[in-house]
């Protein structure tokens, strides 16, 4: 009997989705040129699922149900290419490929006009959660052909993460929609991940220990902070090391690294544009993170400011939360606003009321705050920025003097907290009627007539500005 669904690269994704797939009653088959892989995907098989691995991709192809469902999960670029480039002679119009990695979307563009010339249906699919999540629940970010999508419908809801019975995964819109939702998502992960690591700093400054910090981000966890990053956080300060005898988080490295989802976030902001500070700034900090060598030398150069954090730690603690919270919710506030430009501008129809749904569970930014986001949706699916809805006003004011305190403090003591600047300072332009931006318009005009609008009457104007 024929499999109903086929997986290219067997590697701890695409082995976890699949026995995922298999524990909902699919019967599943993966191929991996490592023979291996074949047999550690056999034997991690649940008793009773059907599950089988092979070495060559016109066996399993052979094997599969008409039409074809399969699925490519292996690294963004060339990889994708070669494995379309393997399966086409080998499938018929109307078999479905899937790229379930973290693809460009420009890239995801290409392969689906490509393909569909050649009647094949191409689908790049978001897939976020990491290992736990494949196997378990991941959410799942599908864009492209509506119709492929109706084709692979029960087996991406069967194994999506739930929320309150529902699945998270829906169709988020056309051609490249489903990589670019999962770019914003990544963008902000970045962001949210920068604002927790200045929240561990200012908690540090003021001399917390680990233990602290765990009992701390724990109990985060459980107020309107309640998401996977804070909660993940929280189990890091407890790690103990197996090689000395400190925790496993003092003797890591601070050099962070990335694969390019963030920055490709930041890039195509800039291009829409759409302004994105958090996530620039989370991309700007993993870039100076790796700039070790330099700021050793200007540790030595600079003396840090001799002013410490003072305030009592209970309120401290109180405002370096209110503060993350704050950052938090600007960190989609800036990814959600850019997939609304994107839809338009880029014409993906993507519908922001099923992202913040589907994003409400398996995925890394996960948290209770999305429930909220839905809500805003449901109310206006068009809304172009999560901040102008009242629910999310009434969030924000009352936590903004605590983050104002809290950057206060940091500056004065001369710690780094660029991300919960720039929300800050994103936040404070964003409710501004006036910009002093008048002033930009003005400089543009003097030295290069670039022209300027008035206040007071239509038209377009060019002033012979006066040197004094
Ligand atoms: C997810 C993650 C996942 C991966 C990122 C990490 O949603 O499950 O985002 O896709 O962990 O690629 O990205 P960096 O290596 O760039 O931090």
């Amino acid at each position: 009997s024929l499999y109903d669904f086929g997986m290219i690269g067997l590697g701890v994704m695409g082995r976890n989705l699949l026995l995922n797939m298999a524990d909902h009653g699919f019967s599943v088959i993966g191929f991996d040129k490592d023979a291996t892989k074949n047999a550690a995907l056999e034997s991690a098989a649940t008793a009773g699922t059907t599950v089988k691995g092979v070495a060559e991709l016109a066996t399993m192809i052979q094997l599969l149900q008409r039409p074809r469902r399969v699925m490519m999960l292996v690294p963004a670029g060339q990889p994708v290419d070669d494995v379309i480039a393997s399966l086409l002679p080998l499938l018929e119009p109307g078999d479905v490929i899937i790229d379930g990695g973290n693809s460009h979307y420009t890239d995801t563009l290409r392969r689906v006009k490509y393909l569909r010339e050649k009647q094949l249906h191409f689908m790049g699919i978001g897939v976020s959660g990491g290992e736990m999540g494949a196997r378990t629940g991941p959410a799942i970010m599908p864009g492209g052909d509506k119709e492929a999508y109706e084709k692979v419908r029960p087996m991406l809801e069967a194994v999506a993460a739930k929320v309150k019975g529902e699945p998270c995964v829906a169709y988020l819109g056309k051609e490249g929609a489903g990589h670019y939702v999962k770019m914003v998502h990544n963008g902000i992960e970045y962001g949210i991940m920068q604002l927790i690591s200045e929240a561990y700093a200012l908690l540090q400054q003021a001399g917390l220990d680990n233990d602290q910090l765990h009992k701390i981000f724990d109990s985060w966890n459980k107020g309107p902070l309640q998401s996977f990053l804070v909660e993940i956080t929280a189990d890091i300060f407890l790690q103990k090391d197996d090689k000395t005898d400190k925790r496993l988080v003092d003797v890591i490295s601070d050099k962070a690294g990335s694969k390019g989802t963030g920055k490709w976030t930041s890039q195509d902001a800039m291009d829409l544009p759409v302004a994105i500070p958090v996530i620039d700034t989370a991309v700007a900090l993993r870039t100076l993170s790796g700039y070790k060598e330099e700021r050793v030398q200007a540790a030595a150069l600079y003396e840090a400011p001799a002013a410490r954090i003072n305030t009592p730690a209970d309120t401290w603690i109180q405002q370096v939360h209110d503060a993350l919270y704050f950052g938090t919710i600007m960190s989609y506030a800036q990814g959600l606003a850019m997939l609304r430009k994107a839809s338009d501008e880029l014409k993906m129809e993507i519908p922001l009321p099923q992202v913040v749904k589907v994003w409400r569970g398996g995925c890394i930014i996960r948290s209770v705050l999305l429930e909220t986001f839905a809500n805003a949706y449901v109310q206006s699916p068009d809304l172009p920025n999560i901040l102008l809805n009242k629910e999310v006003a009434a969030m924000v004011q009352p936590i903004e003097t605590n983050t104002r305190t809290a950057i206060a403090q940091a500056a004065q003591a001369g710690v780094p907290v660029a991300g919960i600047m720039a929300a800050l300072s994103y936040f404070d332009a964003y409710r501004t009627e006036r910009m002093p931006t008048n002033l930009v318009q003005a400089q543009r005009d003097y030295f290069g007539a670039h022209t300027y609008q008035r206040i007071d009457m239509p038209g377009t104007f060019h002033t012979v500005w006066e040197q004094h």
